[in-house]
């Protein structure tokens, strides 16, 4: 199964979304995962694989594999997904030829989205552009907002307007969000996995954020 994830913004969280989720269902000695790094900055295959064999941390649980173009990203989805059960594809932030590519090889696309009105426009457009390569290749693609680096504490008045907004447009999201906590952003700056980090009492809850997020897209993958 291919899951893309992705959105025109800059920042809302593709990669570390793509970190989160590989290494979530790593976790599960059944499956085989990889990450398929299409963003040509190449976050994941260049700066978090750099930083782990800086640090000595060894192979990670998923594997990477580096395709920054568009001319061979397709035949690169084929074959990760015939090679491996969960394939996540992390895409760099823009609209064009690459995500919509990524989108119609995809069983399913995630759209990583802060709770803001410029990420939420930015989500409007991907959520478009995912229909249009559904359309393309005539079928319906799913697709679902995930909301990333809410606070944990405050449930602000801006955050539940959005919320109401999103619900009553009928647009599909995961329930669990991927909060905002330091050891998601402590990932991509130490080059480990969530499950490598020192244990500590925000790692825990980071954790149990993460295995949520798993669980309900397992659910939601069973029903596709
Ligand atoms: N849930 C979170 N909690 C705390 N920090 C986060 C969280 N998600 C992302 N960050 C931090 O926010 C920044 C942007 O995240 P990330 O790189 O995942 O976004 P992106 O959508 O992949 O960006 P780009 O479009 O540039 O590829 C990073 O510094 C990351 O560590
Ligand atoms: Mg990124």
């Amino acid at each position: 199964m291919i899951i893309s994830i992705l959105s025109p913004k800059g920042g809302c969280g593709k990669s570390t979304s793509a970190l989160t989720l590989a290494s979530v269902f790593a976790k599960n000695p059944d499956l085989s995962i990889a990450i398929v790094d299409a963003d040509p900055r190449q976050s994941i295959a260049r700066v978090w694989l750099g930083k782990r064999s800086e640090e000595g941390l060894g192979v990670p649980p998923f594997a990477v594999i580096p395709d920054p173009s568009d001319s061979s990203i397709l035949d690169t989805l084929e074959d990760a997904g015939s090679g491996y059960d969960l394939v996540f594809v992390d895409l760099e932030g823009v609209a064009g030829l690459m995500a919509s590519y990524a989108a119609s090889a995809s069983d399913l696309c995630l759209v990583p989205m802060r709770p803001s009105a410029l990420d939420g426009d930015a989500a409007g457009a991907a959520l478009k552009m995912i229909r249009d390569a559904g359309k393309a290749a005539r079928r319906t693609i799913p697709a679902r907002i995930l909301l990333t680096q809410t606070d944990a504490a405050i449930m602000t008045k801006s955050y539940r307007e959005l919320i109401d907004e999103l619900d009553t447009a009928g647009i599909a999201r995961l329930r669990t969000e991927l909060m905002r906590r330091a050891p998601f952003e402590r990932v991509m700056a130490e080059g480990k996995t969530l499950f490598e980090l020192d244990q500590s009492r925000s790692v825990a809850s980071a954790v149990i954020n993460t295995v949520q997020l798993g669980q309900e897209l397992s659910d939601i993958l069973e029903a596709e």
